[in-house]
């Protein structure tokens, strides 16, 4: 099978570009193709969930970024003795926070000895930015489909012999004390200005 195309001067000011396909009739014998996968040179980042470990506030750094205060600020000076575990037991602060995680308590998955850690079930204590080893611990199908790539999305390369692939973290997309998905609103459709008349008297400015 060959692909040829000749391009045709039908007249001198229009050029015609005419594709022919020119079937031959030999067949080739089929050839077997050993793909061979490139080496990896690149790896799989999880995308870095920002400002763990950290309370932000509603104001700017001096890098432009948001100002917040570090969890043992508070935590290592001011509020020994047990967690509380539910909101409903704050009475000082991070009151307005939103809790709805089935029936966890903030033991689940914060250590009490110090607030800028997370303790998995079997009592290891991880840094903030480990948290999917957490959800993990109860969450398996949705890890073992993480894995496998079909839930939580990626960008970037499949073949890491050409760039790096990134994933997500869960955090990304679920917030931690309030993880249901939530309902997302429609967008209006788009105006099409062919089919709706502009009004009387309308012009553009
Ligand atoms: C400005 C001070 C401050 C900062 C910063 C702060 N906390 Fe707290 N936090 C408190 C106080 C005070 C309480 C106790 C509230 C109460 O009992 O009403 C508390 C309570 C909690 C509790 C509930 C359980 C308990 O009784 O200890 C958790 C969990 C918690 N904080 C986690 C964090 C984490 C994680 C961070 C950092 C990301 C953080 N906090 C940052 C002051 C702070
Ligand atoms: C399912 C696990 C889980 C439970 C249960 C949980 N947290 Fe958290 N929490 C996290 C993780 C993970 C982070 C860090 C990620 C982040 O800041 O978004 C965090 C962050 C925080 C922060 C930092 C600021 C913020 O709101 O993101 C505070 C404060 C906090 N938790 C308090 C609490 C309190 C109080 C409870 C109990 C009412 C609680 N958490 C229950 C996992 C949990
Ligand atoms: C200690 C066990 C535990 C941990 C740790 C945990 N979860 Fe959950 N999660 C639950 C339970 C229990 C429910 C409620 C299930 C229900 O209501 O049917 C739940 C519900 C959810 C839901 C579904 C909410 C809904 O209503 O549809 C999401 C999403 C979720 N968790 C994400 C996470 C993420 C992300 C993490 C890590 C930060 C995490 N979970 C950590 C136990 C856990
Ligand atoms: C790119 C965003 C994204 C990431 C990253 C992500 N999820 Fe989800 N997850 C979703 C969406 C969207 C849904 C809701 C699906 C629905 O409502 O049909 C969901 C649903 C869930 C549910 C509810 C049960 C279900 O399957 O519908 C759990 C539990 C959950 N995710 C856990 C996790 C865990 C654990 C991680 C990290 C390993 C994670 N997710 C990473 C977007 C994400």
């Amino acid at each position: 099978m060959r692909i040829t195309a000749v391009p045709l001067l039908s007249h001198p000011r229009a050029a015609l570009l005419c594709v022919c396909v020119l079937a031959c009739g030999r067949e080739e014998p089929a050839a077997r193709v050993d793909v061979v996968p490139a080496p990896a040179r690149f790896s799989v980042e999880v995308r870095a969930h920002p400002n763990v470990g950290r309370l932000d506030s509603a104001r700017a750094d001096v890098r432009g970024g948001v100002a917040g205060t570090r969890c043992n600020t508070c935590h290592q000076a001011w509020v020994p003795g047990p967690m509380a575990t539910h909101t409903d037991q704050l009475d000082q602060f991070h009151k307005d926070m939103e809790f709805q995680h089935g029936p966890l308590g903030c033991n689940a998955c914060h250590d009490d000895g110090n607030r800028e850690q997370l303790r998995l079930a079997g009592g290891e204590r991880i840094p903030m930015a480990d948290a999917m080893r957490l959800c993990a611990q109860c969450h398996g199908p949705q890890h073992r489909d993480y894995s496998r790539g079909s839930h939580g999305g990626m960008s970037g390369y499949w073949d890491l012999s050409r760039g790096p692939r990134v994933r997500n973290h869960c955090l990304n997309c679920h917030d931690p004390h309030v993880p249901a998905w939530r309902q997302v609103l429609p967008a209006p459709p788009p105006r099409d200005r062919f089919l709706t008349p502009p009004a009387e008297g309308a012009h553009h400015d």
